[in-house]
């Protein structure tokens, strides 16, 4: 097959995603950024919570991770989390992290 140059200009970033760190980057923001919308409904946008649940915005990354993997495996008692947290890998925990840790 003939390689079309103008679909490859027009694929633009999309095909070359995995292989620029510039698109790269910006999937990884977008996969937290996805992921913290199910954190939303009780940790608030962005991690600004308005209701019960404790605000994420600005929270210390080692903090947050160690959270993270003592909700998964149980350490920390929790009414919610710990079913949230089973959802998550630690490559996730950390992207997550980086996030929060990161608003303001
Ligand atoms: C259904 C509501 C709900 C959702 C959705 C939710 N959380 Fe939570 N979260 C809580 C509650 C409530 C607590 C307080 C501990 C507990 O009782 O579970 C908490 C505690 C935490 C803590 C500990 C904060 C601290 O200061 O110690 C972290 C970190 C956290 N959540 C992260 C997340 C992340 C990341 C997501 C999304 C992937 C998320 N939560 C989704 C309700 C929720």
């Amino acid at each position: 097959m003939k390689i079309n140059k103008r679909l490859i200009s027009v694929m633009g970033c999309a095909v070359l995603l995995s292989l620029t760190t510039g698109c790269a980057t910006r999937t990884v923001d977008k996969h937290a950024r996805n992921m913290a919308g199910s954190c939303a409904a009780c940790h608030g946008t962005n991690g600004h919570s308005v209701g019960g649940a404790p605000v994420l915005a600005g929270l210390d990354k080692t903090y947050f991770i160690t959270q993270m993997k003592d909700f998964k495996s149980g350490a920390r008692q929790a009414t919610i989390m710990n079913k949230h947290a089973k959802g998550y890998s630690d490559e996730e925990f950390a992207l997550l992290a980086d996030f929060f840790a990161a608003q303001k």
